[in-house]
């Protein structure tokens, strides 16, 4: 997903700012009063080992019978209410080593927590009964020279404000200001830049890994090189706790140009026909949005607006007069709010720094499937989202289908380089659909049912065009996981896997980091 759910998203007049935000103004509606919370808030014993064991932290050990427990547990999709063991507010690396050697020593999984995005709620430990590490408070940013090292729990609004005060830095990373920079790096990391500069992960040249035996160790080109191939792609919660990232920080051009256009629904199929076949898109970062409303395309381009304008204009030729366009030429932290959707105030650079911890008002009821294809769209998937994309489920607050163009830098990396294999995307397909987006809901409505079954139709759908079109395989964007996809070490990982479990048995030989999609031993 790339949308923040933030209600106040509705500053900007940009066609596609205009569509999302009556995407997330949907989200304020109140929870129908009938529904009735599913979850069963009992608390359960945890194993006593654990937690004697746990004792030297102290209140940084969140229990079922803990007042704060309840809160902390939740995913940022509410959809999930999994009970983990405990919940750990670490604070220190130490924390972290002992809160893995003692969930080792008494046979409990262990799942990391970063910014709390997973689609599945795997860093609650997508099943009851693990143990949360939970790393918000591991949110320095510190630039020193051209590299810059960040704690694992910072979120992408924070990190962007940080580099950009640190000397006018930026990063080539997602959108969404409240995703955490773990899951997100250790699983790819798709945003504006990345056409230009590639994947987040492309940027990383360090880390500091926690291990299954709670040793603190650093993984890079030439110390663990295995586990830098390993975390960079299929790291998330199955090699270790990743506590700090060295990045390449980039200079962005002095003058960015954003824009946002929209069509008629009906204008669709010729939008995107005309994407596919214009050759000229250059390393410019460009989406396309589809929603009942029409469709939708935003970019970036890194240059003044009149270069832009030059860039776009054999494009739009080939296309039906927008029915809204705006483009801006800004500095580059300003295209970074913009596409955040939550200022009021297009300058209000300080609200990417949001302040505090993890707010329920974030969180959403939301379930997304991707679809990376290696080729430009054919004519019949065209035809298939102008089928689907206008298709709207009851009891749904919103449902859309974002197109993103990929390629540029990310494919110019090796398939082999990084355990990241979608280096040959051309496009990614995400379908979202979200519902009961009442900030104050409490986790565990029941799911839409009409929402969940449209999109299995949705998405059957296209996978016969791809398997006909595209490959057998249909490829996922591990980012967007989804516990249903069909053979998904091989839709997520691809060439990877094999290679994969055998780092994974010489790292985690007791699986400790193991989740519903972690790497297994064999
Ligand atoms: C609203 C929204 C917008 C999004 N926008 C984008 C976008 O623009 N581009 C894009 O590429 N993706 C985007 N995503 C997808 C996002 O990249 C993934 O959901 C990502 O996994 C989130 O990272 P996180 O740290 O917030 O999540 P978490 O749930 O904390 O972590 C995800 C997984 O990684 C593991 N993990 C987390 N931290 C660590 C660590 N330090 N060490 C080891 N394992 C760890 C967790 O255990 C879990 O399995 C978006 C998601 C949402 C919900
Ligand atoms: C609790 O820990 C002990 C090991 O000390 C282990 O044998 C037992 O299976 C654990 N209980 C649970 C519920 O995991
Ligand atoms: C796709 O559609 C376009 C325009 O509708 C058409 O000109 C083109 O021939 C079609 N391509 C194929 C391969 O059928």
């Amino acid at each position: 997903m790339r949308f923040s759910t933030r209600s106040s998203s509705s500053g900007g007049a940009s066609a596609l700012i205009l569509l999302v935000s009556q995407l997330t103004n949907a989200l304020n509606l109140p929870a129908p009063a009938t529904l009735e919370l599913r979850q069963d808030l009992s608390p359960l014993a945890a194993n006593s080992t654990l937690l004697t064991c746990l004792q030297p932290l102290g209140s940084k050990v969140l229990q079922r019978e803990t007042p704060s427990f309840e809160k902390n547990r939740w995913a940022f999709d509410y959809r999930y209410t999994f009970k983990p063991e405990v919940v750990i507010m670490a604070s220190s690396t130490a924390d972290v080593q002992t809160a893995v050697k003692c969930a080792k020593a008494s046979k409990v999984a262990v799942a990391p927590r970063s910014g709390g995005h997973s689609y599945e709620g795997y860093s609650i430990g997508g099943q009851d009964g693990s143990v949360v590490i939970d790393l918000s408070a591991f949110s320095s940013v510190v630039v020193s020279g051209k590299t810059a090292k960040v704690g694992a729990g910072v979120r992408l609004g924070p990190l962007y404000y940080e580099l950009h005060k640190q000397g006018g830095w930026t990063i080539n990373a997602g959108t969404c200001p409240s995703v955490g920079i773990g899951g997100h790096t250790l699983g790819g990391g798709f945003g504006m830049l990345g056409r230009k500069h590639g994947l987040m992960l492309d940027r990383v040249i360090e880390m500091e890994l926690v291990t299954a035996n709670g040793d603190l160790i650093t993984v890079s080109a030439s110390k663990n090189p295995d586990l830098f191939y390993a975390l960079r792609g299929a790291g998330g919660g199955s090699y270790g706790v990743v506590t700090s990232f060295t990045i390449l920080p980039i200079k962005p051009a002095k003058k960015v140009t954003s824009f946002g256009y929209s069509w008629k629904y009906e204008e669709l199929a010729q939008v995107l026909k005309a994407y596919v076949n214009y050759g000229s898109w250059r390393d410019m970062g460009l989406g396309f949005s589809v929603t009942a409303d029409g469709v939708g395309l935003s970019g970036l381009f890194h240059g003044p607006q009149a270069h832009q304008a030059a860039a776009m204009a054999p494009f739009l030729k080939l296309v039906p007069k927008p029915k809204e366009a705006d483009v801006r030429e800004t500095s580059n932290i300003e295209s970074v709010l913009r596409f955040a959707y939550m200022y009021e105030d297009p300058k209000d650079i300080e609200a990417l720094n949001m302040k505090g911890s993890f707010k329920p008002g974030d969180s959403h009821y939301t379930k997304g499937k991707s679809l990376v294809f290696p080729a430009a769209l054919k004519n019949s998937t065209i035809a298939l989202l102008a089928k689907w994309g206008n298709k709207v489920p009851e009891g749904s607050s919103a449902n859309y289908i974002l197109i993103d163009r990929w390629g540029g830098a990310i494919e110019k990396v090796p398939v082999g380089a990084t355990s990241f294999v979608h280096r040959n995307a051309h496009t990614v397909i995400q379908f979202v659909t979200e519902w009961n987006g009442n900030p104050d809901a409490l986790p565990g409505v029941p799911d839409c049912k009409a929402c969940l079954d449209l999109m299995n139709e949705v998405y059957s759908d296209f996978l016969a065009d791809y398997k006909v079109n595209y490959g057998p395989v249909a490829h996922g964007y591990q980012n967007y996981i989804d516990s249903e996809i069909p053979n998904w070490q091989e839709a997520y990982y691809g060439s990877a896997f094999s290679k994969l479990k055998q780092i994974k048995a010489q790292a985690d030989p007791e699986n400790v980091f193991r989740f519903p999609m972690s790497i297994p031993l064999k």
